[in-house]
């Protein structure tokens, strides 16, 4: 959520802060604003809105050469300018991703010691207490250490203090920060979009360090004393940051979908050893959030199917706080495209207090997840900017295949034979994918753009499948979608289907599609507009439906990957004949790292 960029160099730097600004939107904001040095003071500009609204506030004839930036995802106070980050009190000037949790507390506290509030942020209660222990302390690197005992909750934070011009300090808890040296100068920033313009090479930000950037050097501090840190290097292209002449983020990443498939392939599935072996444990909780809880849902499908195995799938923001059984026999996996949803690491760490091994299924290298869980698969999906994930769910659920692949192997569930077609039909993926990608997707997307909801049908897997079909399309159009198992329809939800209401319907498993035929006639008898999605050997009459889409057909361990492919599409075409901005869908982020 929100992005934090901050500059130290020769150049000047405003464009420099602005353009990495721009390159975290996709992380999803309402507001943004930037604090700098000028004629030896702090100057706030910001304004709520499109960053092209600060832009117009900034006096052009300001050239400094050190500033910090944000993008704001309101959680405490509205959207407004006087909300919108930076803060500065007294001497100290902040910008924050995440939320204090006691601010509430700290808030009277301070009142008490004489603060004012301007804003109704929690924000400007840290930027508060900052100028409180600077006061007291006078070191600058005591308070920041300090302030993890004081601040409770997630925080990323740049700091600027007004006595020493040529600074940014940087500290951590929870949200991530990264910082870089370039040829420009030195950077600190929320992700790597931010940075790549400049350099691959990047420190990542631990907890409970700190970072202090000057023009020339950047030092790391922990309990006081400097420490040396890790240089790590982003080893994908840097144009997987940029659009690449696709009109969106969006359908460049589903269009990415081939060839981030077939490395993944040629790394993983050359060597198997890199999948663990699930058969060591008794049972399976699988734990994530969003369209990585969907992928989910087909792992667990898929782990029961071929390796009997006691499989179970949670939303992360309820396993949380529910009653979990879970042992040193169990294996929890936490799946997570960012690595840094806050409910997926609170579950994390709540499986290894209770003695559970460990498995992340991550994209982002580095990220909390992957560094807290016991065994990390990276599913090496590049940058993905766009908020409605595509590429990197599609890897998440090849990381199940494959370890449900390996699992029935191991269990005797998958003899040589299928196990070595299904190696080809692996293989195979990327060209089905391109096969796909070419069919016209429009003519179907501007018949169901026309409606206010739609309904998403399917049993088993397909089910598995439709939950994110429809997540795609209500993130992106806005058009109220829901997915129900195709028989359980008719317990209530059918009242909802009238003249035109788009149905669409998921059919891969030959051994269930007679009864999902019969839940779409009971949805087309009512007036729906019934759209097919099946494999090629499933025989429907013409009767029965409105639009087919016809893929491979295939073993569901390879069909699970295959079938998401079309309605992701279906969900991008549909957003953008409504002419919406796909890839900052309203009030999302892409990286949710609050509760
Ligand atoms: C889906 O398109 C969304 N971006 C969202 O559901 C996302 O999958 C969820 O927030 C989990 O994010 P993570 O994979 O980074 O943990
Ligand atoms: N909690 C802070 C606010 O509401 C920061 C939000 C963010 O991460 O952008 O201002």
């Amino acid at each position: 959520m929100c992005g934090i960029i901050g500059y130290n160099g020769k150049e000047d730097a405003i464009p420099i802060v602005i353009d990495g600004l721009k390159s975290l939107e996709y992380r999803g904001y309402d507001s943004s604003g930037i604090a700098y040095f000028w004629n030896e003071k702090i100057k706030v500009v910001k304004e709520k809105g499109r960053i092209s609204e600060l832009e117009k506030i900034i006096d052009k004839e300001d050239k400094p050469t050190l500033a910090i930036g944000h993008t704001r995802w309101a959680t405490h106070g509205k959207p407004s300018r006087v909300n919108s980050h930076p803060h500065s009190v007294g001497k100290v000037t902040i910008v924050h991703n995440g939320i204090i949790e006691n601010y509430a507390s700290l808030k009277e506290d301070l009142i008490s010691k004489g603060y004012k509030f301007l804003s109704e942020t929690d924000t400007e209660v840290a930027a508060a207490m900052i100028d409180y222990l600077y006061k007291e302390e006078k070191n600058k690197l005591k308070v920041l250490e300090k302030l993890e005992e004081v601040l409770e909750g997630s925080y990323a934070l740049l700091i600027l203090f007004e006595d020493e011009e040529d600074m940014i300090y940087a500290i951590r808890k929870g949200s991530p920060l990264i910082v870089a040296k370039s040829e420009i100068g030195n950077l600190v920033a929320s992700d790597i979009p931010a940075i790549l313009d400049y350099t691959k090479d990047y420190y990542l930000l631990d907890e409970g360090e700190i970072a202090v950037v000057s023009k020339k050097d950047i030092k790391f501090y922990q309990e006081d004393k400097e420490i040396e840190k890790e240089l790590l290097t982003f080893k994908f292209d840097a144009g997987s940051a940029k659009k690449e002449g696709f009109k969106h983020f969006m359908l460049k990443e589903i269009y990415e979908q081939p060839r981030v498939i077939k490395n993944y392939l040629d790394h993983y599935l050359n060597n198997m050893d890199l999948i663990p072996d699930l058969s060591l444990y008794e049972k399976i909780h699988i734990v994530a959030c969003g369209s990585a809880y969907h992928a989910g849902l087909i792992g667990n499908y898929l782990f029961s199917e071929y390796g009997d195995i006691e499989a179970s799938c949670y939303v992360a923001s309820e396993y949380r706080y529910q009653k979990n059984f879970i042992d040193d026999k169990t294996l929890v996996i936490l799946i997570s495209q960012s690595g840094e949803t806050a409910d997926t690491i609170a579950s994390l760490r709540l499986a290894k207090e209770r003695g559970a091994k460990t498995l992340g299924i991550v994209n982002v290298v580095g990220s909390t997840i992957a560094r807290e869980s016991d065994q990390v698969i990276y599913i090496n999906a590049g940058c993905e900017i766009a908020v409605a994930t595509t590429k990197a769910y599609t890897l998440q659920v090849l990381t199940l295949s494959l370890c449900a692949y390996k699992l029935g192997i191991t269990k005797g569930k998958i003899d040589n034979k299928l196990a070595k077609e299904l190696k080809d039909a692996y293989y195979n993926l990327p060209l089905e994918i391109e096969e796909i990608l070419k069919l016209d997707y429009k003519k179907y997307a501007v018949k169901i753009a026309k409606s206010k909801s739609a309904f998403f049908i399917g049993r088993l897997l397909d089910y598995c499948i439709c939950e994110e079909g429809s997540l795609k399309l209500k993130e992106i159009s806005y058009i109220h979608s829901e997915t129900y198992p195709a028989g359980e329809l008719k317990h209530g939800t059918i009242s909802l289907i009238e003249k035109n209401t788009p149905v669409i319907a998921v059919i891969t498993d030959p051994k269930i599609a007679l009864k999902t035929i019969s839940n779409i006639k009971e949805t087309r008898a009512r007036g729906a507009y019934t759209l097919i999605l099946k494999t090629k050997d499933i025989e429907v009459s013409e009767d029965i439906y409105d639009d087919v889409i016809e893929i491979e057909t295939l073993n569901d361990l390879v069909s699970s990957i295959l079938t998401i492919v079309p309605l992701q599409m279906l969900a991008y075409h549909v957003a953008d004949s409504l002419g919406y901005d796909i890839d900052k869908p309203r009030n999302l982020a892409k990286s949710v790292t609050v509760e």
